[in-house]
């Protein structure tokens, strides 16, 4: 083990709260959803018994219906805003925020499952047999509550659900979200972080009437999901459901679960589809579907090649991919930015707005081996490694400096560090 690995492992203890992890003290203080996902799979790696308590701790947030929680509140911090007491979920016994975020969780079961076969570790059939069926009720959660007309694209109902708060791709719809006037935002972010790293404080006000909007539902996904003025029909979680799933009906087969691996199956076939149907020829990307304006997201973000993720790419669309997205990268000290430099939206140092994220490329360098672009998986693996040995475990990076951003210490990118050296090391 080198002395890098050494110190991602010590961030991920030092971020530890006994059994789940924390982003990032102060800045996030609570169990996030998908930060968890990865950093179960950095645990897998060197200890596949502390990856499973990751997912169990995260499941006790789930609702009844199957939603997995974008937060989930086991300890009060004050270091946070908004708390449960903005949120005000029925959830019982522990509290949790109302949204969710992006399913990873499937994929961190099976690798998993791989680490402790490779390992030679016995873990607990029921344990296991619990997360499947968590897995399974979220996956069926996405489907029946964000995409009712079975589409096979899943919508989004809030900028955080995408885990891309602040996206560019967000602008018009979140234009449409009124501020709030009931609940006064009393942001912390900015007394952890640099304001200029963040959202905007007017992001904050339209985030938040979201949350209230949602609370006067009840929390209900019909009442939602029809009085909502943000319903996006997102490329990036659709295609993370869909590899997702192909990883929890390989789960479901090695359970001798037939028929919920047939059933996951269709599901993923039908989102393949759908993403197969969001390629657009003249931009040369994929693009997420407006369902209030009914018009394509055209902003170019990161999300425009998640597809990658779960899709086989025919020849000339691949090459149309690749093309577009190496021009993206061109003179950048750090690639994959989350919106390009040539775009008037982009930002060097404000969160989703033009930075660099390990987790985001560790999803895209998956795909493009998928798709047989291993040399230019290899680029972004070796530039992000680089990165993260220049700056360290920092949230995320500007790809024009390759400076280090947002919160320090930061659990997912010493994660993403220790799969993406793992990786190297096999090749
Ligand atoms: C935040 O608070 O910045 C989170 O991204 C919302 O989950």
């Amino acid at each position: 083990m080198t002395d890098l690995q050494d110190a991602a492992r010590r961030v991920l203890s030092a971020n530890d709260r006994g059994g789940y992890t924390v982003p990032t003290p102060r800045l996030y203080p609570f169990q996030w959803n998908w930060d968890s996902a990865f950093v179960a799979m950095g645990f897998a790696l060197f200890d596949v018994e502390r990856a499973v308590t990751e997912l169990e701790w995260l499941v006790r947030g789930q609702w009844a219906d199957g939603m997995i929680p974008h937060i989930v509140f086991h300890q009060p911090s004050d270091s946070y805003f908004p708390g449960p007491d903005v949120w005000r979920t029925p959830h019982t016994p522990v509290p949790t925020s109302g949204i969710t975020q992006p399913p990873v969780f499937a994929m961190a079961l099976k690798a998993i499952l791989d680490a402790a076969r490779q390992k030679k570790v016995q873990l607990e059939p029921g344990r296991i047999a619990r997360l499947f069926d968590a897995a399974l009720a979220f996956h069926r959660w996405w489907y029946a509550a964000r995409d009712p007309d079975g589409t096979g694209l899943v919508a989004l109902l809030h900028p955080w659900e995408s885990g891309s708060d602040n996206s560019p791709a967000w602008d018009a719809a979140l234009a449409r979200v009124p501020v709030t006037t009931t609940t006064p935002v009393r942001r912390k972010d900015t007394g952890h972080v640099d304001a200029a790293m963040r959202p905007r404080d007017e992001d904050y006000a339209r985030f938040i009437h979201l949350v209230d909007l949602y609370a006067d539902c009840g929390w209900d996904p019909v009442e939602q999901w029809r009085r909502t003025p943000f319903r996006i029909a997102d490329i990036q979680t659709t295609a993370i459901l869909a590899r997702a799933g192909e990883d929890l009906a390989a789960v479901a087969d090695g359970l001798g679960r037939t028929d919920e691996a047939s059933e996951i199956r269709a599901m993923v076939v039908r989102s393949r589809t759908a993403l197969a149907g969001a390629w657009r020829d003249a931009l040369g990307r994929f693009v997420s579907r407006d369902l209030v304006s009914r018009e394509d997201v055209t902003a170019p973000t990161q999300a425009s090649f998640l597809p990658l993720l779960a899709l086989d790419l025919a020849p000339a669309r691949r090459d149309a991919a690749e093309r577009e997205m190496r021009g993206w990268c061109e003179g950048l000290a750090v690639a994959f930015p989350s919106t390009p430099r040539s775009s008037p939206h982009f930002e060097a140092k404000r969160y989703w707005r033009g930075p660099v994220w390990a987790v985001i490329n560790w999803l895209l360098i998956d795909g493009l081996e998928r798709n047989g672009l291993a040399e230019f998986a290899a680029d972004l693996r070796q530039g992000t490694v680089a990165a993260i040995e220049r700056v360290g475990f920092c949230e995320y990076f500007d790809p024009v400096t390759g400076e280090g951003c947002g919160g320090e210490g930061f659990s997912w990118t010493a994660a993403a560090y220790l799969h993406f050296t793992a990786m190297s090391a096999r090749t």
